[in-house]
């Protein structure tokens, strides 16, 4: 049985809880470079925190408090220099180490000594394979873990990227839940074209840990332990990173208590007669989650049905009031990790995952080895038959939508898509 008190212990975000500290022991993604491309100033909030990010005029990145330690403007209407991030309300620079560098009419006034006491709050930022990442922890910071995912070739790879209003935990949770594949996704989906067919049960779960986290294999009707299922298990990467199969990854970046970034990277391997296929930057997009003409939830793409099944448990899940069964084992497990490692953090040891090694980050590898199987240069026709499985469920998504994860990708990532794959 979960208590209220419990609950509120692991949904906090902010500095100083006992989740929130554990949460600044991670690199987050933030936002996608190209959002930086189209304008270098950009406010986010992450662990409660309102920051904001910028690109300077030498293309380094820096993440500061979003008010001015003048007197709190937002620095977000600010702008780029060479002295760093200007302030547009008097004209204060701030640079990505959070020093003053310029305060204009204190400068022409000799009061020089006032910007050398100031000091901006400022965060580490790190692009990494077309995502912005932070850190709001303590030192020494620990590497930005380089997965293996990020460095698989001849695929075409996009960010999606969608803010949800409730905690990150529900859907965080969510990443470890086997069984909800054949209810949310599978039947679900069937009901909503009118078929009244059922998919295949799950008959058995099993959850191993790994030094990331946890791996989950399934053997469903008509499987066995020969099936990718159970084979290349479901990969949830503490504290909050998902990896089903072994293209895509989800992130749900904690916002603050009661919102949540939902960022999905992906991979796709482009067919044989396609490469090699080099991609020069990784376009990014907004989800589409609600239908304007009803204003109700989108619930044909996998992870907008993820997003009510989010959503719906409220912005922050009443856990005193669950039922948990045989099927929660996992949520149990990543519950119980998430104290142990509250705990660590504590005691001022590094929590499940933090990587500090740099040979060890040369690449951080999955705990099986699935990359030559989901890189492999498929022959068109194979390639055809795997993206027409892939989206099976007729009816249920426009045909010439490629995404089936989220709803909306436009139509110049589509376009760029289709050159890709040669279609
Ligand atoms: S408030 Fe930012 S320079 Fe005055
Ligand atoms: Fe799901």
């Amino acid at each position: 049985m979960v208590t209220a008190e419990q609950n509120r212990s692991w949904t906090q975000t902010g500095k100083g809880t006992r989740m929130g500290e554990l949460l600044r022991r991670y690199w987050h993604p933030i936002a996608a470079v190209g959002e930086l491309d189209e304008h270098p100033v950009k406010p986010v909030r992450l662990l409660g925190e309102d920051l904001v990010l910028y690109r300077g005029t030498d293309g380094g990145y820096g993440l500061l408090e979003r008010h001015c330690p003048h007197r709190r403007a937002d620095l977000s209407y600010g702008f780029v220099d060479d002295c760093g991030l200007r302030c547009s309300y008097h004209g204060w620079a701030f640079d990505a180490e959070g020093a003053c560098t310029s305060a204009p009419f204190e400068d022409v006034t000799g009061n020089h000594r006032l910007r050398e006491r100031v000091r901006q709050v400022a965060y580490p930022v790190q692009a990494m394979a077309g995502l912005l990442f932070a850190y709001l922890g303590p030192q020494p910071v620990p590497l930005l873990p380089n997965w293996e995912l990020f460095g698989y070739e001849d695929g075409f790879c996009q960010i999606v990227i969608a803010p949800v209003a409730c905690n990150w935990l529900q859907c965080a949770e969510n990443d470890i839940d086997p069984v909800h594949f054949e209810w949310l996704h599978d039947n679900w989906s069937y009901v909503q074209v009118g078929r009244d067919d059922r998919a295949p049960r799950h008959l058995k779960i099993q959850i191993d840990e790994w030094e990331h986290g946890f791996a989950y294999r399934r053997i469903v009707e008509g499987s066995d332990e020969n099936s990718p299922f159970w084979r290349q298990p479901r990969l949830h990467l503490m504290p909050n990173l998902f990896m089903p199969g072994g293209t895509h990854f989800e992130y749900r970046v904690p916002v603050d208590d009661e919102h949540t970034l939902s960022i999905v990277w992906s991979y796709e391997p482009v067919p044989a007669d396609c490469r090699p296929f080099r991609q020069d930057d990784i376009p990014y997009w907004y989800a589409q989650l609600t239908d304007p003409a009803t204003g109700r939830w989108i619930t044909t793409h996998v992870i907008n049905q993820d997003t009510v099944a989010w959503v719906g448990q409220g912005r922050i899940s009443d856990r005193e009031n669950e039922h948990l069964g045989r099927s929660d084992r996992g949520v149990v497990m990543f519950r119980r990790r998430l104290v142990e490692d509250m705990e660590k953090v504590a005691r001022g040891e590094d929590p499940t995952g933090v990587v500090r090694d740099p040979e060890r980050n040369r690449v951080v590898c999955w705990p099986d080895d699935r990359r030559g199987e989901v890189t492999k240069a498929l022959p068109r026709d194979d390639w055809l038959a795997r993206k027409a499985r892939f989206g099976r469920i007729a009816g249920l998504r426009d045909p010439n939508d490629h995404f089936i994860f989220y709803a909306g990708q436009p139509e110049h990532v589509r376009k760029r898509y289709e050159a890709a794959m040669g279609l």
